[in-house]
This record gives structure tokens, sequence and C-alpha cells, in this order.
């Protein structure tokens, strides 16, 4: 039944290309015409079949230069034409194809979104439309034609410039764009609707006016200049760090509410999640403004890192993914803390990622075997990808990066490149050798170091003994020696960092770790130092050093650099957690550090010193933070101790909390740093504050008092997470006040996922009939489902199974309705290797059901069956 997979060594260049495509789109929700006029160019000489991708669409007729063709076999997947009677080698096809957007859930290729009609394309959305060489490395230059009703679609748009339009009978009218620079099939873009429309305009550095267009469903307006501001702020930084300029003389940002990820980068027209465009102080927390103006960043800089250099094939994603995601956590830190953005992209990485490696579906930053592409937009290919980046960019050095970066796109612009390219270029430019660290891209897992250290009192010596395993992943027996860059310091006990100094000449703070087991001096310490290793997490890996409490204390109380600070706790919280929960197994009383309480109550009452860290460190890990840490996870075991140690942090520090709480005083809401900061402080000690006596008061007239949605919403999570009494009636005022808007009432969803109440699967299967859910918008889908399988482990892992049956049965709908979509959602259950023997039969069942069904999409078999081999 299903298709093969493809695997990344069986890369052929094409036999043809298309040189310029013309595409006439005759638009209707229940009826639309594609006629696409194709200059092939034969590449191959020997080659007498073309060989076009196409499916789920009415195929109407095909031309051979202006003549019936009809040489041709029709499958499931394409169309094969038989050239041999051909004998040019540039040819034009004409194939016209009739669609229904309106019926196409699966939100890929053309569909309607509320009351428009757009596109997504990438992976290979393209093939929906019209029968094409729908790969990366096939260059068109594109034209396109739209007629539509003008009263419905006030708008037609498409990739590059408009530079026709007219009116017709009947209230139609027709508008007609170019697009000058040759791109895939992935990058093509169409929207029509009706829109409120917010214009601005950039000058470049070397002068080009652009004219910039947001387009937001009507009512909208309002919502819309923050991300207007963010793309200004995007194209200016990107002329500054990376001597990167537009390229056309309009850009356009559409957001709509159906769509399976965050955003597209569509040459000249972006379309965006509307999640990631819309906000304004009422309806968008302060992470939701910083995460509009990250995406927005994101397919902004794609411009030069996806769509000027292109990838090659998909094996190569990571190539514009990876880059693109390191580009974009650059412009955040520029922008706002830089230890900030790199805590919080840790500990994505560390959950997510590593949760990912430790998963059937482990796979390499550059994967060798793919069965749907849509499975491999993963944490490894993004994030995992820009660590990559990032690892060279430690080793090169800003100016050596900066140059490779400029090599890389003067050798690749305006074409098809792979990874190999990048690393190429880079090394070439700076000198250094990249030869080992080319293994980052084919080497798949999580790397584990061991250090230990000794310290010579008389020879004030010390050394670091490191050594390097990776274990096999899912994909993957063997494992070779990486280049891990290990950034370290050295402190004393007042917290000086010192002098890295071996036989008298001082050496960088980035080791170069290569093989299995490497020992570094350092001569001239004078006491036993601290040591702070994986400073900034200068490679994702796992690191095992044996600390004492003591020594995180002092990194956490007097480290010079944040993340050292910060990921001190992480290892004292991880202690704790780990300590209480051999206690819960035990049925022994629970215990929480004297000391560590104390050093917590230190870092509080020196919040002014640095107000983000302070919330940084305040806050507890999550539970899908802790669960990373352990082989096999205990999902009751862990939320029953975390709770635990919640209650006691709150109890033992309720003056101090208060104290802070009562000192921070906003009244104007405003979207800058320092307030960004002071809020976050405030509602994390809110959080602890909800588990005291006067919990319910202070929440509830945080709520009350609240004038922005960060805080009403930190007043309604502290509720529903504490189970305050007021918790109902705070739940209610913000349903019936936004339960018109859907994106706003995605938080509610999430947060009813995530009650820690027991019958919260009862809760959200009831929330699944609410007005305000839709179950064909991947958004509420998400927000509700997704969160309760995802962020509510203990209740999503009920001993009982019900957590793995209520996911099932909304897999059997979603796989016929959305299959890219449940092939994310998935992923919770073909992670059962992490579980005890109890759950994973539970589990296995469940995905055994699921696959004994007919019309699996390939999306989920291609997960199934590589949890069920594994
Ligand atoms: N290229 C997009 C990005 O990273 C990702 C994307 C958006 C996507 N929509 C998609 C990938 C649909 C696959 C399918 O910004
Ligand atoms: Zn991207």
């Amino acid at each position: 039944m299903q298709s093969k997979a493809k695997y990344r060594k069986d890369y052929k260049t094409p036999d043809f290309t298309v040189t310029d495509i013309f595409l006439d789109f005759q638009l209707d929700p229940n009826h639309t015409v594609v006629t696409a006029i194709s200059k092939f160019q034969r590449l191959n000489h020997e080659s007498t079949t073309l060989r076009l991708d196409g499916h789920s669409f009415q195929f109407a007729s095909i031309k051979f230069n202006g003549e019936d063709f009809t040489a041709y076999k029709q499958d499931g997947e394409g169309l094969t034409l038989d050239l041999s009677a051909q004998s040019a080698d540039q040819f034009e096809l004409e194939i016209v194809t009739n669609l229904v957007p309106a019926t196409n859930t699966t939100l890929q290729g053309l569909y309607q979104s509320g009351e428009g009609i757009c596109t997504q394309c990438e992976a290979e959305g393209f093939r929906q439309i019209t029968y094409f060489l729908d790969r990366p490395d096939v260059l068109a230059r594109y034209s396109v034609r739209i007629t539509a009703d003008k009263s419905r679609y006030p708008f037609l748009l498409s990739n590059g410039n408009r530079i026709a339009s007219g009116e017709l009978d009947n209230d139609y009218h027709w508008v007609e764009w170019q697009d000058p620079f040759p791109k895939p099939s992935y990058l093509f873009a169409l929207v029509a609707g009706d829109f409120d429309l917010l214009k601005d305009s950039f000058t470049t550095k070397s002068g080009r006016q652009v004219a910039l267009e947001l387009y937001v469903d009507r009512g909208n307006l309002d919502r819309a200049d923050w991300a207007m501001h963010s793309l200004k702020k995007s194209m200016k930084w990107d002329e500054e760090r990376f001597g990167l300029e537009y390229d056309l003389d309009i850009y356009m940002i559409v957001a709509v509410d159906f769509f399976n990820m965050g955003a597209m980068e569509n040459k000249g027209l972006n379309v965006f999640n509307s999640k990631f465009v819309l906000a304004n102080p009422q309806t968008a927390t302060d992470d939701d403004y910083l995460s509009i103006e990250s995406v927005i960043g994101h397919e902004y800089f794609h411009n030069w890192t996806g769509n000027r250099v292109t990838c090659r094939d998909w094996f190569q994603l990571s190539l514009k993914e990876g880059l693109t995601v390191f580009r974009d956590q650059e412009f955040s830190s520029d922008s706002g803390s830089r230890a900030v953005n790199r805590i919080n992209n840790v500990k994505l990485l560390r959950t997510a990622q590593f949760a990912e490696d430790a998963s059937p579906m482990a796979h390499p930053i550059r994967p060798e075997k793919v069965m749907e592409m849509n499975n491999f937009y993963t944490m490894t290919v993004y994030e995992k990808g820009a660590e990559v980046i990032r690892m060279m960019h430690t080793l090169l050095g800003e100016k050596g990066f900066q140059a490779g970066m400029k090599l890389y796109i003067a050798e690749n612009d305006g074409k098809a490149a792979t990874c190999e390219n990048f690393v190429s270029a880079m090394e070439r430019a700076s000198g250094v050798d990249l030869t080992q660290f080319r293994r980052w891209y084919s080497q798949s897992g999580t790397p584990e170091l061991s250090i230990s250290d000794s310290y010579d009192e008389k020879m004030h010596r010390y050394q670091l003994m490191v050594s390097q395993m990776t274990p096999p992943t899912a994909d993957q027996m063997d494992k070779a020696n990486l280049h891990i860059p290990l950034k370290i310091a050295l402190y004393d006990q007042n917290g000086m960092p010192q002098m890295l100094v071996n036989n008298g000449e001082v050496v960088n703070d980035v080791l170069n770790v290569t093989q299995r087991e490497q020992l570094f001096e350092f001569h001239d310490i004078k006491t036993r130092p601290v040591p702070a290793l994986l400073c900034d997490f200068s490679a994702p890996v796992k690191l095992d050093y044996d600390y004492t409490t003591e020594q995180l204390i002092t990194l956490l109380k007097y480290a010079k650099n944040e993340f050292v600070r910060w990921d001190a706790m992480q290892m004292l919280f991880s202690q704790e957690l780990r300590r209480n929960l051999n206690l819960y197994q035990e049925e022994q009383p629970f215990e929480f550090s004297q000391e560590i309480l104390t050093a917590l109550a230190y870092v509080l009452a020196h919040y002014q010193q640095n107000i983000e860290l302070t919330t940084l460190i305040l806050t507890l890990p999550k539970e899908t933070e802790f669960a990373e840490t352990f082989k096999i996870i205990d999902p009751e075991g862990i939320f029953v101790v975390r709770d635990f140690m919640q209650r006691h942090i709150a109890a033992s520090l309720k003056e101090q909390l208060l104290d802070v709480y009562n000192q921070i005083r906003l009244t104007e809401y405003r979207i800058n740093t320092q307030d960004i900061a002071l809020r976050g402080l405030r509602n994390v000690c809110l959080q602890y504050l909800a588990f005291t006596e006067t919990g319910n008061m202070l929440v509830n007239k945080h709520y009350l008092y609240a004038n922005n949605m960060t805080d009403s919403l930190s007043a309604l999570n502290a509720a529903v997470k504490a189970q305050l009494m007021c918790r109902d009636n705070l739940l209610r005022d913000f349903e019936e006040k936004w339960h018109q808007d859907g994106l706003v009432m995605d938080k509610w969803f999430a947060l009813q996922a995530t009650r820690p109440d027991p019958n919260v699967l009862d809760i959200v299967q009831q929330l699944m009939t609410h007005p305000s859910f839709n179950f064909n918008n991947p958004n509420r889908l998400r927000a509700l489902v997704g969160s309760f399988i995802n962020q509510n482990p203990r209740a999503f892992h009920t001993i009982d199974g019900s957590g793995y049956r209520f996911l099932t049965d909304v897999l059997l709908k979603l796989n016929d309705s959305n299959p890219q979509v449940a092939a994310r959602l998935i992923e919770p259950l073909i992670r059962f290797g992490r579980y005890d023997g109890q759950r994973q039969t539970l589990m296995k069942r469940a995905l055994e059901r699921l696959n004994e069904i007919e019309n699996l999409s390939k999306d989920l078999f291609e997960k199934i069956e590589k949890a069920l081999n594994s």
C-alpha cells in the first residue's frame, strides 16, 4: 500500500527542468481551474520519459507544444510521459487541473482558510495543484494570473511584482504577478480574500524603497502593528549583522487562521499562522510578542538563507532551517537579553530534541532516509541544526563565520545547495579544519560527555579528564567520535574566574574535544577550582560531572556567566527531584535541602541585579523537563515530587516572594525588555504564592486588576494549577469575554487541558464540543489535545490507558482530515520505550489499533512502523 522510502544517497540531478511557468487560476472554493503552461528543458539528452509529480486533484487535460498529447500514464502519485517520439530538447506543456479548496482539510496545496483561499506548498504541496517537477532543485521563473469574484476576493496575491490587473463581467476581476527570481515550486504562493491591510515601507541600505504590506482578517488592524514593527527591525538587523539586503520592491505577509505550522517564507509573500502575527496588549502575552518577533524574523531571514540560496533536495533541509533558526536566535539575542534567549533555546533543545534523539524517530540533522518529508520538520533538523551552526560560529568566531557566510552566498546565490556547500565555504573562508566536525551532519543521537577532575595543590595543577560517547539510536548503531567545542571556566571559591594557562601560555576557554578520551591540563591554579562546564551549552550534548551541592551553589551565587548560574540551579532542582523520587518510591517522607532554599532566598534578595535571570532561576522546571533526565519516566512520581517542591519553596519563601511581588509596580502596559522582565518576575512569584494561604485572594486580585493578557493569563494559570476557589469564576469570566476569539481561547483551552484535576480527561473531551473549538483548526487542536498529551503527562499516561485511547480516537479521525497534524500529535505515543512495561503494552496496543486501519496516511505509517519495529 505505502509508497517506499527515499534515500539521500540516491540523489540524481534531474533529467528535465522547467525554466518558466505561467499559472492561470480561475478561483472558486468549490471549483478552481488551474492551467499551468511550463517551458521544459531536457538536461539529460538520453532521457525519453518525463515523470511529473501530482495528486489529489482532478486531471482535465495535457497539451504538448499546443497539441493534444496522449502518450502518458497516470497513477496515484503522478504522470509519466513517454517522449520517445519527441526529439526537441525544449518544449511546452499545458496542463489543466480542477481543485476543490473548500474541502481540502489537509491545509496543503490550495485550500480555504476562513473566508479566504491560500496555498501551502512546502514541502511537497505544489503537486496537489498541478503536475510538476516538484523538487527543490528545479528553479523556474513564475508568472501567475488569478481571476476571482471581486466582492468575495478583493485581494488577489502571488509572489513578486503585481504587473497588471483588470475588471471582468459579473463582478469578477483578475491580477497578474511576476516573480523575477527563479524559485523552486515549494516557494510558490497564492492568496485570495478580503483583508484589512497595514501598509508601511522600508528603505534598504542601498536606497531601495520596499513596500511592506501586512494582510489580516477584517477587524484585526489593531493587532497588526507589532508584526510590522518586527519586520522592519528584521530587515535592518540582517543588513547590519549579515550585510544582507532585501531584493524585491514589495514584501507581503498574510495572516491566516488555518495553518499546519508557524509560517512560510514564500518569496515576497509570506503566509503566517495568525498566532504569529496578531497581538495587542489585551490579547497577547509578553511571550506571544517575543515569538511573533522571532517568527517574523525567521521568515524574513529565509529570503537569503532558503530562497536566494535554496536546498538541492529535502535531505538538505537543515541547510536552510538550521541556519535560519541560528539567525533568528541571534536576532532575538541582539534585540533582548542574550542569556535569556540562550537559556530558553537550551531548555527546548534539552527537552524536545533530546527526547527525539531517544525516540524511534531519531535522525541526523541531515536525514538519510525519508518516507514522508513533512515528518522531518523536526526539533533535530531545526534546533539541533541551529546548534551545529552555532558550534561552527564558536569555532570560527564572528569574523570567520561572517567571512564563511559571504563566501557561501557568493558561491550559491540563485542555486540549490547542499549542507556540504555550506561547511566547505566556512572551512575555506576561515582556514579552520572541519573534517571531523562534519560528522554532526551524519550522526544522530545525543553525545554524552563524562568529565572528572583532579587538583594538585603543590603543583597548582588542575586536570580535566574528558571522555565522549554517543549511545546507539533507533536509526544508527555505531557512533564515531565528534568534534565537540567544550567551553569552560574555572572559578575560585569567591566566584572569580581564573586565567586558563598551560605551560605559561594563556589558552582558549573553548576546548576541542575530538577523541574518545582526552586530558586537559591547567597550570598556576592557586586553589581547587569549581569548574563551570559546557558554558552557554557550547555543544548539544549531555554532561556528566559529579557536582556537589556546595559547588553548584557556588556557581549559582557567584558565577559571572549568567547561563552557568541558571544551569547550576537546574542541576540542583534535578538533584532534589531525584532524591525525593527515591523517597517517594520507598514511601518515605519528602525532604528539601535547606542550603538550596537559602541559595534561592539569596538569589531572590538580589533580584535587582538581574531580574530576568532571577525569574529563570526561580522557575521550577516543568514535568517534561524533569522527565528528560530519566531513562525510564515515572509520570506520576515526577508530578507528585514536583508538586511537593513547588509547595515547599512557596511555604518557605512566602514572605520574601510576597515582598518582591508587592515591590514590583507597573501601571501602564509597555512592551520593552525592562517591563517584560518585571512582569515575568512578579508572575513567577505569584505562581508560588498561589500555593500559600493568601493565594486565592492574591490571584483573584491579580486577575481583577490586570490590564493586559500577560497578567490575566498568569492569574488564571495560578488559579488552575493551585486549584484555587476563584478558579471557576475566572475561567468563566475569561470564556465569556473571549469566546469569539479563537487565538485567545487557545490559551484557555491549553489551561483546561493542563489542569491537575483527576477528571481532566472528561473535561477535555467535553471541550471538544465547545462552540469555540474546531477540529479542523490545527491551533485549536494543538491547544486542547496537544497540551493534554504533551503538557499534562500524569493525566495522559494514566495507568488505565484512558489517555492513550483518547489520543487514538483523535488520530483515527485526523488521519483522514489532516495527516500532517496527526503525525505530530502521535509523537508521545511512539515514545513508549521510555515507560514501564504496563504502560508500554497499552501504548503499543494503541499503535496497533491505528496500524490496522485501511487508509493509513504515510505520515502516520512511517512513525508507527518505526515505533513498532524498534
Ligand atoms: N519553511 C517553514 C519555516 O520553517 C516551515 C513550514 C511552514 C512548513 N509550513 C509548512 C513545512 C508546511 C512543512 C509543511 O518557516
Ligand atoms: Zn524556516
